[in-house]
């Protein structure tokens, strides 16, 4: 089995997650203590989805259980592709849609963030929140971003980071072991992938064992 197929297959971790990272509440002190970051940037990030105009696309991969949707106003007229590799995940997002009022704007598509069926340059922005670490290869990820996104487009992208220490080699471990996180990546390779693919104005604050970013598409 590879990287994803856990994922793909429905982990009972997929449960868990989807049901904590839902409730800003749990989240951030669960967080704060088992990967010493403030998942409240996370949260902050999806606020630019709620500033694009009407008739914006929206690529939000993976979506997971649909923690990015809170960022989409009802009514606001975006086009908002939802991708993940997971069918329950696709599932809980239709749910979270439906649950926000929002689930006119937004198309689920299940799909490998490594390969995915969009156009070139068909996005404004992108959102990849906690994905990398769980993709097999996460630079084909950062190189199908850059593709759909069109030149002016944003990135903002968190995931847990190789070189936050010492004390996070247990979680890495116990997560590649569970099947349930790939090679990841330190932010210094991220960076890097992310100048190779095109993008500038790269900022990367990183937070425990965590790393967030926004970058933009030439
Ligand atoms: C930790 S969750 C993050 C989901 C969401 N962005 C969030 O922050 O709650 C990781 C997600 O990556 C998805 N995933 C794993 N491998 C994938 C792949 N190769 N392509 C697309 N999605 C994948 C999983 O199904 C899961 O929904």
């Amino acid at each position: 089995m590879g990287v994803s197929d856990g994922w793909r297959l429905n982990h009972p971790w997929a449960a868990v997650y989807s049901f904590g990272i839902n409730r800003p509440q749990l989240a951030k002190p669960a967080a704060r203590l088992a990967f010493g970051t403030d998942i409240g940037l996370l949260y902050d990030a999806t606020a630019a989805i709620g500033q694009l105009p009407a008739g914006s696309s929206v690529l939000d991969v993976p979506c997971g259980s649909g923690v990015a949707l809170r960022g989409i106003r009802p009514g606001q007229g975006l086009r908002y592709a939802a991708a993940d590799i997971a069918p329950a995940m696709l599932d809980r997002t239709r749910h979270t849609a439906d649950r926000l009022g929002v689930a006119d704007q937004v198309l689920t598509v299940e799909a490998d963030a490594g390969r995915m069926p969009f156009a070139d340059g068909q996005f404004d922005l992108c959102v990849s929140f906690t994905g990398l670490h769980c993709f097999p290869d996460p630079y084909a990820a950062v190189t199908e971003i850059a593709r759909a996104l069109r030149p002016g487009g944003t990135l903002r992208v968190s995931w847990m980071r190789t070189d936050a220490g010492p004390q996070y080699r247990p979680h890495l471990a116990i997560g590649r072991l569970s099947g349930l996180l790939g090679p990841s990546a330190t932010t210094d390779e991220v960076r890097g992938w992310l100048a190779a693919t095109g993008f500038v104005d790269i900022d990367i604050v990183t937070s425990g064992a965590l790393a967030y970013t926004s970058a933009t598409r030439v």
